[in-house]
C-alpha cells in the first residue's frame, strides 16, 4: 500500500467511525480510540438537579458506524441507563449502526430461575439495549456463553484469554496445574490448559450467599505444582481465595490468579491481602478501585489492543473470530 492510499484510509476511517464513552471506563475507551488513531467521540453529560441524565452527542453521526464504550459496572444501574441513552440519542441522530461495546455486562450473573419468584435480569437487560437502538453488542466474556443469544442482533464475544493467557506464557511457569475455582469455568479452564501446556484440576465450590464461598474439595493432583487459577470475574474475591487456602493446604507452590474482570467489591481487597496468592491479574473491563489501586496487589493488562482491533475489523466487515486463531 503505497503512502498516500494509507493517508486515505486513515481519513476515511476517521470520518466514518465514531467511538463514544460512557463514563463507566473513559480510559479504556481513550485507549481504543489511541489504538485506532481515532479521538474520542464529543458529547456532553450533564445531570439535571435531581440526577436524571442528559446526553447531547455533539459530533455529526448522520450515517456513521458508532460504538458506544461503556462497562455497566458500579454504579451498575446509572451506567447502565447512561448507556441505554446513549443508544437512543444516536439511533435518533440517525447513526447508520450503532454497537453498544460492553467490556463488562453487570446483571449477567442471573441467568436463569433456578428457584420460583426471581427475575432473569441478563435477558431483561439485553432486551433494553436491543430496544434503546443497538445493531450489535461486542462484549468481552459475559458470564456465561449463551448469554450471547439473549441479544436478539449479532454479538461479538471477545475473551480476556487472549491478553491473559498471553502474559501468563511469558511467565513461562513450570509444574503447571489450571485450576477452574468451580465448576462453570471447566471449560475455560482446559483452554488455559491446553495453550498453556499445563495440568487441569477443578474446585468444587459451595456458594451460601453472594459473598459466602466454601471451597470444599479438589478433583486433579495440586502438590508441588504451581497452580494458575482462572475465572471470569472476581466479586468478593471469596471464591478465588477459598480455592487458594485449599489448595496450599494441599500443598500447592506458587499460586497465580487470572480473571478478566475485576469487580472487587465489598471485602475483596481484605480477603486478598490475606489469601495465599502471589500474583493476581485482572484486566481494564473495570477501572479499579481507588483501594485497589493503592494496595498494589492487583496487575491490570490492557484489553484495548483487542476491543480496538475488533471495532477495526467490525466496522470493515472482516472476521472479529480470526482475532484468536493465534492465542
Ligand atoms: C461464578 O460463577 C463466577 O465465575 C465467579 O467465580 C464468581 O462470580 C466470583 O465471585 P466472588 O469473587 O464474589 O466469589
Amino acid at each position: 500500500m503505497t503512502n498516500l492510499e494509507r493517508k486515505l484510509r486513515a481519513m476515511f476511517l476517521h470520518d466514518n467511525l465514531k467511538i463514544f464513552s460512557g463514563s463507566s471506563n473513559p480510559a479504556l475507551a481513550g485507549a481504543v480510540c489511541k489504538y485506532l488513531g481515532i479521538p474520542v467521540g464529543g458529547a456532553n453529560v450533564d445531570k439535571f438537579p435531581d440526577g436524571e441524565k442528559v446526553i447531547r452527542v455533539e459530533d455529526d453521526v448522520r450515517g456513521r458506524d458508532c460504538f458506544v464504550l461503556q462497562s455497566t459496572c458500579k454504579p451498575v444501574d446509572e451506567h447502565l441507563v447512561e448507556l441505554l441513552i446513549y443508544l437512543d440519542c444516536l439511533r435518533r441522530a440517525s447513526a447508520r449502526r450503532i454497537t453498544a461495546v460492553i467490556p463488562y455486562f453487570g446483571y449477567a450473573r442471573q441467568d436463569r430461575k433456578d428457584e420460583g419468584r426471581v427475575p432473569i435480569t441478563a435477558k431483561l437487560v439485553a432486551n433494553m439495549i436491543v430496544t434503546a437502538g443497538a445493531d450489535r453488542v461486542l462484549a468481552i466474556d459475559l458470564h456465561a456463553h449463551q448469554l450471547q443469544g439473549f441479544f436478539d442482533i449479532p454479538v461479538d464475544h471477545l475473551t480476556g484469554e487472549l491478553v491473559l493467557s498471553r502474559y501468563f506464557r511469558d511467565k513461562k511457569i513450570d509444574n503447571l496445574t489450571v485450576i477452574s475455582p468451580d465448576v462453570g469455568n471447566i471449560k475455560t479452564a482446559a483452554k488455559y490448559a491446553s495453550h498453556l501446556g499445563g495440568d487441569l484440576a477443578i474446585v468444587h465450590k459451595r456458594r451460601f450467599s453472594g459473598s459466602e464461598v466454601q471451597a470444599s474439595e479438589i478433583i486433579g493432583e495440586v502438590k508441588g505444582r504451581n497452580i494458575l487459577m482462572c475465572d471470569d470475574i472476581i466479586a468478593t474475591a471469596g471464591t478465588v481465595c477459598s480455592a487458594a487456602s485449599l489448595v496450599k493446604d494441599r500443598g500447592a507452590a506458587k499460586i497465580y490468579v487470572g480473571a478478566t474482570h475485576g469487580i472487587l467489591a465489598g471485602a475483596a481487597m481484605e480477603n486478598l491481602a490475606e489469601a495465599p496468592i502471589d500474583e493476581i491479574v485482572v484486566t481494564d473491563t473495570i477501572p479499579l478501585s481507588g483501594q485497589a489501586e493503592k494496595s498494589g496487589r492487583v496487575r491490570v493488562l490492557s484489553v484495548s489492543g483487542m476491543l480496538g482491533e475488533a471495532i477495526k475489523r467490525i466496522h470493515r466487515n472482516e472476521s472479529v473470530s480470526s482475532l484468536f486463531n493465534n492465542v
